[in-house]
């Protein structure tokens, strides 16, 4: 398959980029501000029937937070130091969410100390935490959801409870004086199927209507990520997916429209980037072997982590693009045999790449730098380098 950077950016998006890289060493993430602005107006153009809380961990650049913070997002947060960096960009507390169940009890006491007063659980554990250490939250429920063969990066199972559970969780947080506030849900990132939306808000309706009978108004329905951004394979254009889900809520919520919030991540961050590395060597195994291998200053441990299984298939552009292709493995750098990227899907490299060559990983944005090992091989962190803004 040939990629061409014209399917994802601009001509002018794409010249910035080119020239940009060529001032810096690889490997290295470029991010283009411009492009996260207008990311970020787009979902808030199709969804204006919901407020955005951006998903930190897609990508917890200061400059992410700043510029989104500027136009008037607020935060999903993972952990108390995210918590602390987006704090440190001047975002005020009541505009974040504790989105992560998994909670130390001394971390929500320190997020509640800070201001936070909206949390997401999914367990009794949890909440008993959150009772204890910030009393009068707001607690939303985050309840199990289908999807996991149909999205790129499946989020099930470990995070969720049965609606009954989340019923209970519900009725034991105003035991506890805590503020029953929403259900959420996340139907797996990079989400190709809209329909998981309509399951996910039928199961939140019955929860609503039980809640109800229990004299619980809930308040607040959380959709969650999963939004796409622009990988090999095609998904549906975000306004797809904005008019379904507005029709799924509309089916079930009628009039009676409680508050919508949505934790986007990729999808706003995702096409932004591109991730730049060099060949270090290509190889064949034996005099005969059909397969080149392509090892890269770029790999699984610093910024490629979602090749994991070969999930995320990032389109890629080699310098040398107009040459004969054949199939190639791509590797990366570490003495680590699960450092490969893609073995079993067939990119197509031309045949005279050679060290020094650079390859680009286009709609890098997400869960790329933020994903990187500290030291592993002894090789650094990925670096973030900026345009635009
Ligand atoms: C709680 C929560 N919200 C939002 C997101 C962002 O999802 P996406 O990047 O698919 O938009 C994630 C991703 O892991 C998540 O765990």
């Amino acid at each position: 398959m040939k990629i061409s950077s014209e399917e994802y950016y601009s001509d002018s998006e794409w010249k910035l980029f080119k020239q940009e890289a060529a001032k810096y060493q690889t490997p290295f993430l470029l991010v283009n501000l411009d492009i996260v602005k207008k990311s970020y107006q787009e979902v808030e153009k199709f969804f204006p029937f919901s407020d955005v809380y951006y998903a930190v961990k897609a990508n917890p650049a200061s400059e992410i937070i700043t510029l989104l913070d500027s136009l008037g997002c607020n935060f999903d947060i993972a952990s108390i130091y995210e918590m602390e960096s987006v704090l440190a960009c001047g975002v005020k507390p009541d505009k974040i969410s504790f989105g992560n169940t998994i909670k130390k009890l001394s971390d929500i006491r320190l997020a509640y100390s800070k201001g936070l007063r909206l949390f997401a659980t999914d367990s009794e554990d949890d909440l008993r935490s959150i009772a204890a250490a910030a009393p009068g939250s707001n607690i939303y429920v985050r309840i199990l959801t289908e999807g996991t063969a149909t999205a790129d990066w499946p989020l099930s199972r470990k995070f969720g409870c049965h609606p009954d559970m989340a019923t209970d969780l519900l009725l034991l947080a105003r035991k506890l004086k805590l503020n029953p506030y929403g259900v959420s849900f996340h139907v797996g990132s990079q989400q190709r199927d809209v329909g998981t939306w309509d399951t996910a808000i039928s199961i939140t309706k019955y929860i609503f209507d039980y809640m109800a009978d229990e004299g619980i108004n809930l308040e607040m329905i959380n959709l969650g990520g999963g939004l796409p951004a622009n990988y090999i394979s095609q998904t549906n254009p975000l306004e797809v997916y904005a008019s379904e889900i507005k029709r799924y809520l509309e089916e079930d919520f009628g009039e009676n429209m409680p508050r919508i919030i949505m934790e986007p991540g990729r999808s706003l961050v995702g096409n932004a980037g591109v991730l730049i590395s060099e060949v270090v060597t290509v190889a064949r195994k034996s005099r005969v072997a059909v397969d080149r291998w392509i090892f890269l200053d770029a790999g699984k441990f610093n910024g490629l982590v979602e090749t994991w299984d070969e999930c995320i298939k990032y389109p890629l552009v080699c310098e040398k693009a107009d040459f004969t292709c054949e199939d190639g493995v791509l590797a990366g750098p570490t003495c680590d045999s699960q450092d490969i990227m893609y073995e079993h899907y067939r990119y197509r490299i031309p045949v005279n790449l050679c060290p020094g060559d650079r390859i680009y990983w286009l709609t890098a944005g997400a869960y790329t730098a933020s994903y990187a090992s500290v030291d592993f091989n002894g090789f650094p962190p990925l670096k973030t380098h900026f345009i635009g803004e």
